[in-house]
């Protein structure tokens, strides 16, 4: 019982420092702490953190200016429909490419590696 207790408590913790790492224009590598929800979505930690260059239209999914590439980690979540179309509008719609502002601040994003891409 005691073990079901600790597994609960270290699984459960809302808080625990997590990684990103993201590469910006100038190909300069900026490892991230977030912790889960700490923000809305990966683009407001990437412009509060360091780079304040995108996020144009605040995070709709509109502007395309929030555009990354994965370059390191597995990352399998789905894309909207609107995320889908703002990436083809911007002949971004392969695979890997992803706008930041709809991705979630979650343990998914652990240890990935992002690169910011100019649209
Ligand atoms: S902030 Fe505009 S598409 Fe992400």
């Amino acid at each position: 019982m005691l073990t079901f207790f600790k597994r609960m408590r270290s699984s459960n913790t809302p808080y625990k420092p997590m990684n990103v790492t993201i590469i910006d224009i100038d190909n300069e590598s900026h490892l991230i702490k977030y912790k889960r929800f700490e923000y809305p979505n990966l683009m407001e930690l990437i412009v509060n953190t360091y780079y304040s260059e995108i996020g144009e239209c605040k995070g709709k999914g509109l502007c395309g200016t929030c555009v990354l590439e994965l370059v390191y980690g597995k990352f399998t979540n789905t894309l909207s429909k609107q995320e889908q179309h703002t990436l083809l509008v911007h002949k971004k719609g392969g695979k890997g490419f992803r706008l930041a502002c709809q991705i979630v601040l979650d343990k998914n994003l652990d240890g990935l590696t992002f690169k910011v891409i100019t649209v």
